[in-house]
């Protein structure tokens, strides 16, 4: 006997559902997922084009962005990135503007802001470090750099610091990305290093970041694009 009710399925039984105790004592939002969807509230229509505004610069790019695709939605991830470097975030007012240039809904937008993680959907600040803890860094005590990190840099401003999943640089490892430039192997003694240059706006890690790599330099390797 393994104490599950006759009509529970293999997923209930794990995620305990079938036992009320159990799902009194769940919160109605669990930490790390979505809130979820106000049924009550109407559906947002897409916006007209003339009803919003959408400075020359964003809608340029964008648009420019558009033109690459047949269909216009294979553009949605660069121009959700040009709107969040602009404004900083995916506030309401950027995604308003990204679909009233796309001829999409913001609800659709919104559905890609809140499933990849390297959009922000709230203001944290206008700078970040983003410390991998995917397992090739956590092999290489990634998760210790980045207390180092968060410790010492807990009175900085303006600046997210945070973990991250895999940030496709494991040859790097432990490595983080600050502003899109990636920065390694790092260790615990580098954290006030990093923190004292982002406070004073030098160049974190001089020599130490990506384009500094043999394979970068030899062309077989460009990095991607930096991450907005
Ligand atoms: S696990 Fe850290 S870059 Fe891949």
């Amino acid at each position: 006997m393994n104490g599950a009710r006759p009509h529970e399925s293999g997923a209930e039984r794990r995620l305990g559902s079938a036992t009320p105790d159990r799902q009194e004592a769940r919160p109605a939002f669990a930490k790390g997922w979505d809130e979820p969807a106000d049924l009550s509230k109407p559906p947002a229509p897409v916006p007209e084009p003339a009803d919003i505004e959408v400075p020359a610069e964003l809608r340029a790019e964008i648009e420019a962005h558009m033109a690459r695709y047949p269909d216009i939605r294979s553009a949605t991830l660069p121009a959700l990135f040009a709107a969040q470097r602009l404004h900083g975030w995916c506030s309401p007012q950027a995604l308003e503007q990204v679909a009233a240039v796309m001829g999409v809904t913001p609800a659709y937008l919104e559905s890609i802001t809140t499933f990849y993680d390297m959009y922000r959907n709230e203001p944290v600040g206008s700078r970040y470090v983003y410390v991998c803890t995917g397992v090739a860094c956590s092999l290489r005590r990634a998760r210790t750099v980045y207390k180092a990190i968060a410790a010492a840099g807990a009175e900085l401003d303006d600046v997210e610091i945070r973990e991250f999943e895999c940030l496709g640089a494991c040859d790097m490892a432990p490595m983080a990305s600050i502003d899109g430039r990636y920065v390694g192997p790092l260790g615990t003694e580098d954290a006030e290093q990093i923190v004292d240059a982002i406070r004073a706006g030098r160049e974190v890690l001089p020599g130490r970041g990506l384009e500094g790599m043999p394979e970068a330099a030899a062309g077989r390797w460009s990095g991607g694009d930096p991450i907005p």
